[in-house]
């Protein structure tokens, strides 16, 4: 462990811990007049928002709106162009992120920013590491007893000298939490938390998050999902386009209101479509699949042009069968496609078999943050093409993922861009062009709305009825039951690494998935 123990002078006494942030005055902490552009495009215009103490204040908006350009201009990630950004009264000049977190302000961004390799432990004092009685050394000891009680605060049950890449999405967020008070912040803003979370999962932030409330933390939020947004927030405030449309308090709001301000205009709410039920030829096939004791025993067929759901919890083993299918992991039994053993699994020849596969974590999966839009949009079919003959031309290449870019509307500030400049909803949109133009047989979605705004969630459901349609087998993982009740003609339950149950059509129901995935009424 090569870490150089640098201790800032107000760090003395790390053990007094946590009551530290408390004493830190509550404070209001306010963007006045802010405006923000990115080479020419408005990301923010003249947006004011006063964050309270003692209040969850919630940013609504869609993909792209202004939201995380936001809460990274008041952390101190991005400089406003105009504006003001004033703490209990001062206005703060300057502000970089370290600047930020020695006033007391954290964001949790909304892709995950741990260390891997470091502990939990190191990840949760990066920057303020206790130092021992040698010069650069670091005193564990010391550190482990305060983490434990900055994890227990935030309910975190782990082994503090576990690397945080064996963490859980959910872990991770609640190591971010801790590490916000550690570093003793008490203006916390938290980016989508629970876009990658279960309900019971984001309920156990949100019992942190009100914790921190009743300690008078001075708290912001953003989230897609509404209804969730209308159960935590205080005072919920719409961006638009880059300008503040509405500010509501929680008691005068609800999820029509949120959503015209939104869109600009109505949306109606989703209702199942009646689909017909026809037997089509199998295209994707399991026999027993097993990788215990991650999951056993997993057999079930995917249809032409079938939309086939897997309903579970967190943990239940849905994305590893999709990642043993794809050949991402090893697993024992078979797969078939067209009937035929599909063996030697791996992702190269899994997307010449026609596979394609978009997995949940986009931060780590599948965006090359650095490269512009238009090579992750083609990244797909460069192989093939290149298969086929001379050398793809920058200019078609350009074309090929315009048409993509526009099918799944991704707004980006141009086709040139880097991925990193896109917005995160926008991010995920391209990701789906980039599949969707390699034309599979086969397509297997993990948790495809993640992040996505609910405009974008329609387009997204359309854009899966329209691949069925053509004869894609689709088989889709989503913890959001709604959506697997509202796109699939068959989910199947898994519960602890094996499949429990199979509904079929009108049958798919909220209550009906929502006592399967728990393991109760299993067939
Ligand atoms: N680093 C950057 N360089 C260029 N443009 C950027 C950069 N960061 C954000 N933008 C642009 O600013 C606009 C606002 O993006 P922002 O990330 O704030 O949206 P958001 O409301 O958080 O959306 P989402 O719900 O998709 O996360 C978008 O048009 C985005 O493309
Ligand atoms: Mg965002």
């Amino acid at each position: 462990m090569t870490l150089t123990a640098r201790r800032p002078k107000s760090h003395g006494a790390l053990e007094a811990s946590l009551d530290d942030a408390a004493q830190r005055p509550a404070v209001r902490y306010e963007a006045r007049h802010i405006t923000k552009a990115f080479g020419g495009a408005l990301a923010l215009s003249d947006v004011s928002v006063a964050f309270e103490p003692g209040e969850i204040h919630t940013l609504c908006g869609e993909n792209g709106a202004g939201k995380s350009t936001l809460l990274k201009v008041m952390a101190g990630i991005h400089q406003p162009d105009d504006g003001e950004i004033v703490l209990g009264g001062e206005t703060l000049h300057a502000l970089t992120p370290r600047s930020a977190q020695l006033r007391g302000i954290y964001l949790v961004p909304q892709e995950p920013t741990l260390m891997a390799n470091l502990s939990a432990l190191e990840n949760l004092f990066v920057g303020i590491l206790p130092r021992g009685r040698l010069r650069f050394t670091v005193d564990w000891k010391q550190m482990e007893r305060s983490a434990g009680e900055f994890f227990s605060q935030v309910g975190l049950e782990i082994d503090p000298r576990e690397p945080a890449s064996t963490l859980s999405i959910a872990q991770q967020q609640l190591l971010e939490c801790a590490r916000a008070l550690a570093h003793r912040c008490n203006i916390i803003f938290f980016d989508e938390p629970t876009s990658p979370l279960t309900a019971r999962e984001a309920d156990v932030l949100f019992a942190v998050m009100r914790q921190l409330r009743e300690r008078q933390f001075t708290l912001g939020f953003i989230s897609h999902r509404l209804d969730e947004v209308l159960e935590i927030s205080d005072r919920i405030t719409v961006l638009r386009d880059s300008r503040l449309v509405t500010e509501m308090t929680a008691a005068g709001a609800s999820r029509d209101a949120i959503v015209s301000a939104m869109v600009g205009h109505d949306i109606a709410q989703r209702q199942r479509p009646h689909r017909e039920i026809s037997t089509q030829p199998t295209v994707l096939e399991l026999r027993g699949l097993s990788h215990p004791p991650e999951f056993s025993d997993v057999s079930f067929t995917v249809g032409r042009g079938e939309v086939v759901g897997l309903a579970g919890l967190v943990g239940s083993g849905r994305t590893e069968i999709a990642e043993a299918i794809f050949g991402l992991r090893p697993s024992q039994g078979t797969v078939l496609l067209d009937g035929k053993p599909f063996a030697h699994r791996s992702p190269h020849r899994s997307v010449v078999a026609g596979l394609i596969y978009l997995p949940e974590d986009r931060g780590h999966n599948g965006v090359f943050a650095n490269v512009q839009l238009t090579r992750n949009i083609t990244a797909a079919v460069i192989p093939k093409l290149q298969r086929a003959g001379p050398l793809l031309l920058p200019a078609e290449e350009r074309e090929m993922a315009e048409r993509a870019a526009e099918r799944t509307r991704v707004v980006a500030p141009s086709l040139e861009a880097p991925m990193s400049s896109l917005s995160g909803g926008n991010q995920q949109r391209a990701m789906f062009s980039r599949w969707l133009l390699a034309q599979p047989r086969v397509a297997i979605f993990d948790e495809p709305t993640r992040g996505v705004d609910v405009g974008a969630k329609e387009d997204i459901y359309k854009i899966i009825d329209e691949i069925s349609a053509s004869g894609i087998a689709v088989l889709m993982i989503s913890s959001e039951l709604e959506e697997l009740v509202f796109v699939c003609d068959r989910v199947i339950a898994i519960y602890e690494g094996r499949p429990v149950a199979e509904v079929v059509g009108d049958e798919i129901t909220l209550e009906r998935l929502g006592t399967l995935i728990v393991g109760e009424q299993a067939k």
